[in-house]
């Protein structure tokens, strides 16, 4: 995080594999101009990702207009659940738009009908409506501002949202006050911050967090000086998305649990997680407990911007006709996207695919682990979602520089990860399309454990 990639090409071994192709030094000379365009143009905070310019995708591969060949292990950021530019989803984009139909604000369109009906047959019990927005950062919002008017009609000072230390929601004022880094809050003036209504609590990673058991919850409470019965909702991402690492499910088990006592929701960020990312078709599934709302965006259409609210009928029905909506809510071309996206999920058996492909994915993160343990501190993830933690020897602490290596020379070879996320830019996270093959795992794989390799060779760290 916070790293540039180079502009300045450099000469890389060619690659010509069958999944994938460098036949350009990296970045390609001739997409110097377009990015160095980006760069006059745009905010500085957009610079971040390696430099690639995106021509078509297909399947599990990106590429440029040079030559070049990805095999794709970002899905740009978890969008692309049914595989890059799947004939089915633009078809029903063409469609649409070829019915001149590209926007409808809150009238009915047959699309976001279509949708909806989808999201809450697919969606578990007890989450039987939705609402549909636009991106990640309204849904987990919308969930916030429904559990906080939810809370609020129970009793005035039920207005405590609980989250987790090493949790994203998203980058709006009130995703970033559920989130848990301290440092994507320092922009937040500190009176809001330490308004008492937006508390975290550490994540029981078995990493950082050592002691996994959920008293570390209830005494993190008790600290900060929160009432139980005050807790309008707790909010959690299904996994970390720096982390990748599960909740033990004995802890997830012991929130239901605590949330019930104190008649407090517990809403799921699913944004990541969702739509068979995890092997499940709701990553939180793998908990075995009940959600009273869940967040849903990124992989919900493997393609345009569009987002959910799944929740208690009751819950969603809170408000009076017009008083929640957005411009695009259920958009028809989105919304038409979502649907067909979903179905060649179903149809294509993404899911369980994602439950097969993904042992392989984590069995080989987990030797990698072992290979380089002195810099790789934790290998997590489920289904085909994992990330590394690199770290500085002996230490917790995360080495983004040598992560930041790693990512570059996979770039250079030809395998795409976006920048390294997490704690100081420290995780390296692969999440490829959920119809990638096991063989295109390995492959991918055995780049990673090349460019790791490479990126010690200069410091002083052996493999074991
Ligand atoms: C878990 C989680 N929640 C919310 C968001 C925000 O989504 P968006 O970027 O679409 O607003 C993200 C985005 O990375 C996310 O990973």
């Amino acid at each position: 995080m916070g790293k540039e990639f180079p502009l300045t090409p450099k000469k890389v071994a060619k690659v010509d594999t069958k999944y994938r192709r460098i036949v350009t030094d990296i970045p390609a000379p001739e997409s110097v101009p377009l990015l160095e365009k980006l760069r006059t143009n745009e905010a500085r905070s957009m610079r971040g990702q390696p430099p690639v310019i995106w021509d078509r995708a297909k399947g599990v591969n990106v590429f440029d207009p040079y030559g070049n060949m990805w095999l794709d292990f970002s899905s740009g950021v978890l969008i692309t659940n049914a595989g890059h530019g799947h004939p089915d989803i633009v078809k029903a984009v063409v469609d649409t738009a070829g019915r001149s139909l590209l926007a409808t604000y809150c009238f009915a369109n047959r699309e976001r009908a279509g949708l909806a009906e989808k999201l809450v047959q697919i969606a578990p019990e007890p989450l039987k409506k939705v609402f549909i927005l636009s991106t990640g950062a309204e849904a987990t919002e919308c969930c916030a501002k429904l559990a906080m008017t939810w809370g609020q009609k129970q009793s005035k000072s039920k207005n405590v949202i609980v989250s987790f230390e090493d949790g994203f929601h998203g980058r709006t004022l009130g995703a970033q006050l559920m989130g848990g880094s301290a440092a994507l809050k320092a922009w937040i003036p500190e009176a809001i911050v330490k308004s008492g209504c937006f508390v975290n609590v550490p994540y029981p990673d078995g990493f950082r967090q050592t002691d996994v058991s959920f008293a570390v919850f209830e005494k993190a409470l008790k600290s900060a000086g929160v009432a139980p019965d005050n807790v309008a909702a707790v909010i959690t991402e299904t996994y970390p998305g720096g982390s990748c690492k599960f909740l033990p499910v004995q802890y997830a088990k012991d929130l239901r649990a605590w949330c019930d006592k104190h008649k407090a929701l517990l809403i799921f960020d699913e944004v990541q997680a969702g739509f068979g990312r995890c092997g499940k078709w709701f990553g939180y599934l793998h908990y075995g407990v009940t959600a009273d709302l869940i967040a849903c965006g990124k992989g919900i259409s493997s393609s345009l911007p569009i987002s959910a609210v799944l929740g208690r009928p009751e819950l969603m029905d809170q408000y009076e006709p017009g008083s929640m909506t957005s411009t695009h809510s259920g958009s028809p071309i989105c919304s038409a996207a979502a649907l067909a996206s979903l179905k060649v999920i179903e149809k294509e058996g993404l899911v369980d695919n994602a439950a097969k492909v993904g042992a392989v994915l984590l069995s080989g993160m987990e030797k990698l682990k072992d290979k380089y343990s002195d810099v790789v501190g934790m290998a997590a993830g489920k289904g085909l979602v994992a990330s590394l933690q690199i770290i500085k020897p002996g230490t917790t602490e995360p080495d983004g520089d040598l992560a930041f290596d790693i990512v570059s020379d996979c770039v250079e070879q030809g395998l795409l990860f976006f920048a390294p996320v997490g704690r100081g830019g420290g995780s390296v996270k692969i999440a490829p399309p959920l119809c990638i093959t096991e063989d295109a795992v390995r492959d991918g794989l055995g780049v990673l454990d090349r460019a790791i390799a490479k990126a010690l060779a200069g410091r002083s760290v052996p493999a074991k």
